[in-house]
């Protein structure tokens, strides 16, 4: 068995999968909302670890879904993440899917041709925090990313024939900046070719954190108002009334941050959503208790 690095985090759509440590933390560490890798320090794993870690799980030869911790695989070296999928294959012969994170600055760094390289050797679904759509707050959280380039490298992705697994997150701009969030998101959905799966959590921030995500905001003289249950519930209705996307997108909001879980398909299921939301913004004996919300 593989003695992991903890914390590890994986996507809930990977709960059954075998998961291989290819880096340790994120290469980037420095969103003011997040903590997930705050106490590591980034480094790719070597080789000979990974294989090792490989090895010890092919007693599971059937498997076939592997999915690539840590917080952005994809910012190891296009070879070298050829070699490590060329072993899993070899591993587990029946093997489907290989996913993996995928910031934004990753998926601009690479080549059209170095992710059809790694599509060709079996990564074929990418998760990637959007956040928001729009600019201005992506840089008061320092996920400075403009949303054009996010576009760009998330079509990138899709002419390499990868699913998109992207996620967006609610009150991320306080009351104060909820409207331009929630248009400018939607507006970069639309715009996407295909993003095949589609995400919300709610934010939530851990004491670590809260001190430089308020302040960042301050220094741009904007004060920062977290949004309750039902402003975040009006946000997401919103999102969802405006998302008009080139391709059907799965939408959920399966993550146990989120108030409401929800599931359907955008947008032959825009109006049945819609409706649960407005139920739920009005009775709030439909959400998740407390107690069972985590990260
Ligand atoms: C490992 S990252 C996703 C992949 C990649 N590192 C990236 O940033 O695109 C995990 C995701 O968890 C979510 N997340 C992290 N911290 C959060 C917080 N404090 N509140 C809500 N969602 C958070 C964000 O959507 C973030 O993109
Ligand atoms: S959101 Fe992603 S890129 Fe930002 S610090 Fe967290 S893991 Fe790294």
């Amino acid at each position: 068995m593989i003695n992991y690095h903890e914390p590890v985090y994986r996507p809930p759509a990977e709960a059954n999968s075998i998961i291989i440590q290819v880096t340790l933390g994120c290469s980037y560490n420095k969103c003011s909302f997040c903590s997930m890798y705050e106490t590591k320090t980034f480094q790719t794993r070597s080789l000979d670890e990974i294989f090792k870690d490989i090895d010890s799980m092919s007693i599971y030869s059937d498997e076939r879904r592997v999915f690539l911790a840590d917080g952005d695989a994809l910012a190891c070296d296009t070879s070298f993440l050829v070699e490590v999928l060329t072993y899993l294959k070899k591993s587990f012969p029946k093997l489907q899917r290989v996913s993996s994170y995928a910031s934004p600055y990753n998926l601009l760094q690479k080549s059209q041709e170095e992710l059809n390289l790694l599509r060709e050797h079996g990564l074929s679904l990418v998760y990637y925090g959007i956040e928001s759509g729009n600019h201005e707050l992506l840089k008061y959280v320092n996920k400075p990313m403009n949303p054009d380039k996010m576009a760009e490298g998330l079509n990138k992705a899709t002419k390499a024939n990868m699913k998109i697994s992207a996620t967006l997150i609610l009150g991320l701009g306080g009351k104060n900046l909820s409207k331009q969030h929630i248009e400018d998101s939607a507006k970069l959905i639309n715009k996407c070719e295909h993003i095949n799966y589609l995400s919300t959590l709610q934010l939530g921030l851990t004491s670590t954190k809260e001190d430089n995500f308020f302040k960042r905001f301050e220094k741009k003289n904007s004060e920062f108002i977290f949004c309750d249950d039902k402003d975040m519930l009006e946000e997401q209705r919103r999102l969802i009334s405006l998302i008009n996307p080139k391709k059907p997108i799965v939408f959920r909001s399966n993550h146990a941050s989120n108030a409401l879980p929800l599931k359907g398909t955008l947008p032959r299921n825009k109006e049945d959503l819609i409706g649960t939301l407005s139920l739920a913004i009005e009775d709030s004996s439909m959400l998740r208790p407390m107690f069972l919300r985590g990260f």
